[in-house]
């Protein structure tokens, strides 16, 4: 071995380093796959429902709303049929929400939002 003579400390460094280059490679593989995810519409859905929803509503997998009346995101495919959900989010959700602000979505956004909604349902 190379590092038979090598000082203990030598050795460690030598283990550190291997490991780093370890998680270089592991890191690198998701990253690769960033421009392909960042087009992927359960990601954009998943983005703006983090955005527009997320103060009163439990959008991802887990957890209670924020605001106790809003049901889960990862529940609304008991209530509703989500083919249907784009029509409801680009005519405008405001009826059924009245602590709501107004938010209409156009149709990819809309298809988004439901590509993203059924990646959680329960
Ligand atoms: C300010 C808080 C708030 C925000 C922001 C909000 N909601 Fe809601 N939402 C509620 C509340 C409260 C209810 C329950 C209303 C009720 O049943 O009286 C609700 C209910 C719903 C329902 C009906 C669920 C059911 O089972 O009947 C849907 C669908 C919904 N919200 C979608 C959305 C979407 C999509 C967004 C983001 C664009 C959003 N909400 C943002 C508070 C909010």
């Amino acid at each position: 071995m190379i590092y038979d003579n090598a000082t203990p400390v030598a050795r460690g460094m030598v283990a550190v380093m291997r490991r780093a280059a370890f998680l270089l490679i592991a890191v690198s593989l998701p990253l690769s796959a960033v421009p392909a995810a960042a087009q992927d519409p359960a990601q954009i859905g998943r983005a703006l429902v983090t955005e527009h929803c997320s103060a009163c509503h439990a959008v991802g997998r887990h957890g209670a709303s924020p605001h106790r009346a809003a049901p889960p995101f990862r529940r609304l495919g008991r209530s509703y049929d989500l083919d249907d959900f784009p029509r409801l989010l680009t005519r405008g959700i405001s009826a059924t929400h009245p602590d709501m602000p107004e938010v209409k979505f156009d149709d990819e956004a809309a298809r988004a939002v439901r590509a993203y909604l059924r990646t959680i349902q329960e």
